[in-house]
């Protein structure tokens, strides 16, 4: 059955939502048959499979390559796609043409957009568009150049109670979904309480709707940086080793292929 953002909605308060990102067909249909509910076509692709140091690179047609590359794997999982560094913040006819590319072009059902209350009013239009929006607030990471580094955000009463009323302004805005990045536990758990749509969580603790992550830290894949918060479920990155090195050694010693 294809999960939907009403599908998604539904399980709010009743079943966690598991989310993970993919960059290209083969891991989309690993993480479809797996039962995941959403992949995430995310602009990490730059970080983790294209070896820029951050996402900041990620342009428009590299996230239109990879989207369309998931898409073709027709994963059961909802596709949503990050809108890439800038984008959103040209104004209305600029990230309403990204989403058309992301959506028709690349075949993404759903769009990630990271931002606060800022974006509410161009993330209404989309929705009225029928753009499926998914809210990125907490740690932004396209942002990394401004904050000077990663870091967790709502310990500060302060900045709780403005990762509140962003949420809650996106939420009127018409997103389906939140995703909360390196939030402070407590205030996660508050999040998911007030808010009607789920929210996903990273590295925000366990009282969230559901939670995602990046695929490549979570089966051992990542090569750099790896967030404290990221279990790895797997050792592929080992497995392809051992693989590649098996190879090679039946090739060194003509033990393949076979006469
Ligand atoms: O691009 C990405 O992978 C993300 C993560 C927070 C999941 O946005």
């Amino acid at each position: 059955m294809k999960t939907t953002t009403h599908t998604l909605r539904k399980l709010k308060g009743q079943k966690p939502i598991v989310c993970v990102t993919a960059y290209d067909a083969i891991t989309a249909r690993f993480a479809s048959e797996a039962g995941v509910d959403v992949i995430l076509v995310g602009d990490s692709v730059g970080n983790t499979s294209l070896g820029y140091e951050s996402t900041v690179p990620v342009t428009l047609d590299d996230m239109v390559h990879h989207t369309a590359a998931v898409a073709r794997a027709k994963p059961a999982a909802l596709i949503a796609a990050d809108v890439p560094f800038g984008e959103a913040h040209y104004g209305f006819d600029r990230v309403l043409s990204a989403c058309q590319r992301l959506m028709q072009e690349a075949g993404a059902e759903a769009v990630k957009i990271e931002g606060g209350a800022l974006l509410a009013p161009t993330i209404a239009r989309l929705v009225e568009a029928g753009v499926a929006v998914w809210g990125h607030i907490g740690l932004k990471p396209q942002q990394v150049h401004a904050l000077g580094r990663y870091r967790k955000f709502g310990v500060s009463a302060e900045e709780a109670e403005s990762l509140i009323a962003d949420a809650l302004a996106l939420e009127k805005a018409g997103v389906f979904a939140l995703l909360i990045e390196m939030v402070e536990p407590s205030v996660a758990r508050k999040l998911s309480e007030v808010s009607k749509v789920p929210v996903i969580g990273i590295g925000s603790g366990p009282d969230c709707d559901g939670q995602i992550l990046v695929y490549t830290d979570m089966l051992g894949l990542s090569s750099g940086y790896v967030p404290g918060f990221a279990r790895k479920f797997a050792d592929a990155g080992e497995q392809f080793k051992q693989g590649f090195a098996a190879y090679a050694e039946a090739v060194r010693e003509k033990k393949f292929p076979a006469a």
